[in-house]
C-alpha cells in the first residue's frame, strides 16, 4: 500500500478500507509511514470526517498496537472516562465507591491536558502513591483489591502516544474520530464489561458547545458499543469548576470528604449518578432508581471510604502525607450583583500560573497551588464578599487580574444550565449504523 494515495483519497473525502486504516497506523508506528504524512493524513481526517465503520477500524488498529488486559470471569469491570474539565475529580470518589458496590475498576488515567487537570497529577498529592504500575501489578491489584488508578503504561495503544504528539503540534486535536479512537484505544485496553463516559461541554470543556459534546458523545458510544462493550455517556456541564476545589492536593481533599458524605452537592451528585450508571450497565443494579440507592447508602454508611482507603494503601500511598495547601490569599468582590459568567479555562490556565500544571510536557508541577471558589454561577454577590482563596507560592497580583477578567457580576441573574444536558443512549451491540 501506498501512504501517498490513502491520504490523497481522505482529501478527496473517500471512506478508507480497514486495511488503509491499519496501513497508516501500523505504518506510523513502525516507521513506514512518516511523520509529515501522517500529519497530513490527521488533518485530511479532520476536514473530511470518517464514518463509524473507519473509525472502528482506527480504534481497533489503535488498540492492537499495544495489549490488552483480559480477565478470568469474576466482578464485572468497570469504568468511566470524562473529556476532562475543570475541578473534575469525580474519578477519586468514584472508583472506591463502585468498588464498594461489587465492580471492579481497572482504571487508566491521565494527566493534565491543556487546562485541564489529570487525575494522576491530583493523587501524586498522596505520599508514596504509585501511578506507574507494570501489567502485571496492575493486574494482580484488580485481582486482589478491585480499585486501581494508574497511569497508562507504555505497553498500552503505543501508536496513540505517538498519533497524539504529532497531532499536538499539528492542529488536529480537535477531529472527533480521531479523539473517539483515541479514547476508547487506552479505554478498551483495560477489558471492560461497561464503560460510562462523561462529556462535557461548556466554557471550561474540550467541546465548547452542548452540539460539539452530543456529537462526540455520541460517537464514543458508537463505537465503544460496536466494539463489544456497553457504553453510556452523559453530556454534563463545564461552564464552572465542578465543587470548589482546582488544583490537585486541594482536590484530594474535596474527594475525600465527598467519601466521607460531605462535599459540595455538585460533586456528590455527579458522582452518585455516574456510579448509578456503571452499576446498571455492569449488571449489578436492575434500575437506575435502585443503582442511585445503592450507591448513596454506599457512600453513607462509609463503606466507599473504607475501600478508598484500601485502595491508596494499596498502591503504595499514606493518606497522612497529603501535600499541604500552599499559603493563602483572599480575592474579593469589588462589586454587588449576580455572578453570571466564569470563564472557566481561565481558571484552569490560573493554576497553570501558579504551577499547579505544566507549559511544556515532563514539566514539574506543585501540588499545594490552586483555588478554593468560594461562589456559583446565579449567586447574589455583595461588594467586599470572599470571592476565592488562592492558594499560592508568591504574590497574587497576576492571578487576581486574571481571576477578575474571567468572574463576570451582573445586574441580572443569568439563565442556568442544568449538571447533566443529556444522554447518549446505549447503542445496541454489532449495529454500526452511520449518522
Ligand atoms: N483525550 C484523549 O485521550 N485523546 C484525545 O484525542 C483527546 C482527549
Amino acid at each position: 500500500m501506498n501512504a501517498a494515495e490513502i491520504i490523497s483519497r481522505k482529501r478527496d473525502g473517500l471512506a478508507l478500507t480497514a486495511a488503509e486504516i491499519e496501513f497508516m497506523v501500523a505504518g506510523f508506528v513502525d516507521g513506514r509511514v512518516e511523520r509529515p504524512q501522517m500529519a497530513a493524513w490527521a488533518m485530511a481526517v479532520l476536514l473530511r470526517d470518517m464514518n463509524t465503520d473507519e473509525i472502528v477500524a482506527l480504534t481497533q488498529a489503535m488498540l492492537y498496537s499495544g495489549q490488552r488486559f483480559q480477565w478470568p470471569s469474576g466482578r464485572p469491570k468497570v469504568d468511566k472516562h470524562s473529556t476532562g474539565g475543570i475541578g473534575d475529580k469525580i474519578s477519586i470518589p468514584l472508583a472506591p465507591l463502585w468498588g464498594a458496590c461489587g465492580l471492579d475498576v481497572p482504571m487508566i488515567s491521565g494527566r493534565g491536558l491543556g487546562a485541564t487537570g489529570g487525575t494522576i497529577d491530583k493523587l501524586e498529592s498522596i505520599g508514596g502513591y504509585r501511578t506507574q504500575l507494570s501489567m502485571d501489578e496492575f493486574r494482580e491489584q484488580v485481582n486482589s483489591m478491585g480499585v486501581v488508578i494508574a497511569a497508562a503504561s507504555a505497553e498500552i495503544a503505543p501508536a496513540d502516544k505517538e498519533l497524539y504528539a504529532l497531532r499536538d503540534v499539528t492542529g488536529t486535536v480537535p477531529a472527533v474520530p480521531l479523539i473517539t479512537a483515541s479514547i476508547l484505544s487506552k479505554k478498551l485496553a483495560e477489558g471492560l464489561d461497561a464503560l460510562i463516559l462523561d462529556v462535557k461541554w461548556g466554557n471550561g470543556a474540550f467541546m465548547k458547545t452542548s452540539a460539539d459534546a452530543k456529537r462526540l458523545a455520541e460517537s464514543l458510544v458508537r463505537v465503544s458499543a460496536t466494539m463489544g462493550v456497553p457504553t453510556k455517556a452523559l453530556v454534563t456541564n463545564m461552564n464552572q469548576p465542578l465543587g470548589k476545589m482546582v488544583g490537585n492536593c486541594v482536590e484530594i481533599e474535596e474527594s475525600e470528604s465527598i467519601l466521607r458524605g460531605a462535599g459540595p452537592s455538585d460533586v456528590r451528585e455527579l458522582t452518585l449518578r455516574l456510579a448509578a450508571e456503571g452499576l446498571l450497565l455492569g449488571g449489578i443494579s436492575p434500575d437506575l432508581q435502585s443503582a442511585i440507592t445503592l450507591a448513596t447508602n454506599k457512600l453513607d454508611a462509609g463503606e466507599a471510604w473504607e475501600k478508598y482507603e484500601a485502595w491508596i494503601q494499596y498502591q503504595g500511598g499514606d493518606r497522612k502525607q497529603i501535600v499541604s495547601r500552599a499559603a493563602e490569599s483572599v480575592w474579593r468582590a469589588d462589586r454587588s450583583g449576580y455572578l453570571s459568567t466564569i470563564d472557566t479555562e481561565q481558571l484552569g490556565y490560573a493554576v497553570i500560573d501558579l504551577g499547579g500544571g505544566r507549559r511544556q510536557q515532563g514539566q514539574a508541577i506543585d501540588h499545594g497551588v490552586g483555588f478554593e471558589i468560594e461562589v456559583r454561577l446565579g449567586d447574589r454577590i455583595e461588594s467586599g464578599q470572599a470571592l476565592a482563596r488562592i492558594f499560592s507560592r508568591s504574590g497574587v497580583d497576576s492571578i487576581i487580574k486574571r481571576l477578575q477578567a474571567a468572574f463576570v457580576i451582573s445586574e441580572q441573574p443569568p439563565q442556568l444550565e442544568p449538571l447533566v444536558l443529556e444522554e447518549s443512549g446505549l447503542f445496541k451491540l454489532g449495529t454500526s449504523a452511520d449518522g
